[in-house]
């Protein structure tokens, strides 16, 4: 049965995925600094605003006006959408130094404060349609891998329940625990790569899907760029190679 989708706001994105991103499912983004975890955000953002859906973005470590300076810096602005209320921005991060800087001062310490993201979530109107949660790493930081599971399932779950599409960034610790926790609740993954190649040093950035339930997958890495228009994948399988290789699969 086929299932609904969501484009994503990339073309070559779409293709690879059936239409796009499974329609009021949770998808993980993960990757380290600077990889494009937010910028992939982004295109998702822009572009389910454009088709009327009511979006909501969590920042938790980036202020409001960074974030909507490095949109504009790949061409998107956001200001007519926020005017008009299809795009709400949650200042966590406003909100998180405040209270960092009050805790200081009393001398207590700040992990309690990431322990309200759970509320947050709760607290999210009903009609909003796609999440975007930017990003995880507090959370998965200030909790243990139990404390840290039982949260993020129950984030997914909140928002499986109110309906919406939602995306959840976050970046690989190091024993790498609490992503693969991440990987299993969420309903797919994509994984993006900053690599140097050998011989010539020259880095590279590279997309990788190893999860999206109810879609063929090729296991194919994809090489990407990140330019002023945002992020362009550079290879591409045709759909007919796609289905070629799923029938070969089955045969
Ligand atoms: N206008 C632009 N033109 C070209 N490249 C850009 C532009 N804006 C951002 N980039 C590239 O994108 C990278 C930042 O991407 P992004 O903010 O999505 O990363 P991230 O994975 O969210 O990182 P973090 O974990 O730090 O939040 C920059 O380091 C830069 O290489
Ligand atoms: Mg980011």
């Amino acid at each position: 049965m086929q299932i609904n989708r969501i484009p994503t706001g990339i073309k070559e994105l779409d293709e690879l995925l059936e239409g796009g991103y499974p329609l009021q499912q949770g998808i993980l983004i993960s990757g380290p600094p600077g990889s494009g975890k937010s910028i992939l955000a982004t295109h998702f953002l822009h572009m389910s605003c454009l088709a009327g859906k009511k979006c909501m973005l969590m920042l938790t470590h980036v202020n409001v006006e960074s974030y909507l300076e490095q949109a504009r810096s790949i061409g998107i602005d956001f200001q007519t959408c926020i005017d008009k209320g299809t795009l709400l921005i949650t200042k966590s991060f406003e909100t998180r130094s405040n209270k960092i800087y009050n805790a200081a001062r009393h001398g207590a310490g700040i992990g309690f404060l990431e322990k309200d993201i759970v509320q947050n979530v709760q607290d999210i109107p009903d009609d909003v349609d796609v999440v975007v949660i930017d990003n995880l790493d507090m959370l998965s930081l200030y909790h243990s891998t139990e404390e840290f599971a039982d949260k993020f399932f129950t984030i997914n779950d909140i928002l499986f329940g109110k309906k919406c599409t939602s995306l959840f960034l976050m970046g690989q610790e190091e024993n790498g625990m609490k992503h693969t926790i991440a990987q299993h609740i969420s309903f797919g993954n994509i994984e993006l790569y900053m690599d140097r190649e050998t011989g010539t040093g020259r880095g590279i950035r590279q997309m990788y899907i190893p999860k999206m339930r109810c879609t063929y997958i090729s296991l194919e890495p994809l090489n990407y760029k990140i330019t002023k228009q945002g992020i362009k994948i550079e290879r591409i399988f045709q759909r007919d190679e796609i289905i070629k290789d799923a029938l070969k699969s089955v045969l």
